[in-house]
């Protein structure tokens, strides 16, 4: 039955990660800054790969990515209401900005999609009139390949047999157990 519910997270995501509609479309990115300060933030879910990395775009000059050069740790929070399901995951963000990956995933980038990478503004800049943002060329950026060392399911159930299950990555294998939930 573990391996029933490691499978139906990670199927869940990877349709999620395919563009289809789905609530794990959208996950709550939290990362850790200087003297502990955390900060989270809705990110699209855009890509799983076969090693289970989860893959997010950003602006490599946003302050998730200043927190994660100083500290590469991060967790996600994903929730289905539909299904009552909440998957938690840990582990370490690599940064891409510059190499195949990131020049395959930049190449995806069109219409609307550019002008969230193109402001000449640095994300989270003050500035005077929010319908007059200043646009360049540069595209700034960023890929963001998360890399999950743990992840927790929790389903709610009418019942209250509600199934919490810990799955967690010890040398290559994902070790799993169930939880009281
Ligand atoms: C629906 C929605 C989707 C978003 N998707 C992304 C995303 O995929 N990548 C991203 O960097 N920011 C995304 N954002 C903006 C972030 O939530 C956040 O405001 C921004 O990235 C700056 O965060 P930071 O200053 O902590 O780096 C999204 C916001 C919303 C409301």
């Amino acid at each position: 039955m573990l391996n029933d519910l490691f499978q139906e997270a990670w199927t869940a995501l990877k349709f999620a990660a395919s563009g289809k509609e789905h609530p794990f479309n959208y996950c709550s990115l939290a990362t850790a800054g200087k003297n502990g300060t955390t900060r989270q933030r809705t990110v699209i879910l855009r890509g799983v790969t076969e090693e289970k990395s989860l893959l997010f775009y950003t602006d490599f000059r946003s302050t998730k990515i200043k927190q994660l050069k100083q500290n590469p740790k991060a967790n996600g929070l994903f929730y289905d209401p539909k299904n009552q399901l909440q998957l938690i995951i840990k582990g370490n963000i690599l940064i891409h900005t510059d190499d195949d990956a990131w020049e395959e995933h930049k190449d995806k980038i069109d219409g609307k999609a550019i002008n969230y990478y193109n402001t000449l503004l640095p994300p989270g800049k003050p500035i005077k009139n929010p319908f007059s943002v200043e646009r360049g060329k540069k595209l700034h950026f960023g890929l963001l390949e998360f890399k999950p060392v743990r992840m927790e399911f929790l389903k709610i159930k009418q019942d209250s047999n509600h199934l919490r299950a810990r799955f967690r990555l010890d040398e290559g294998i994902w070790k799993q157990t169930f939880l009281v939930p």
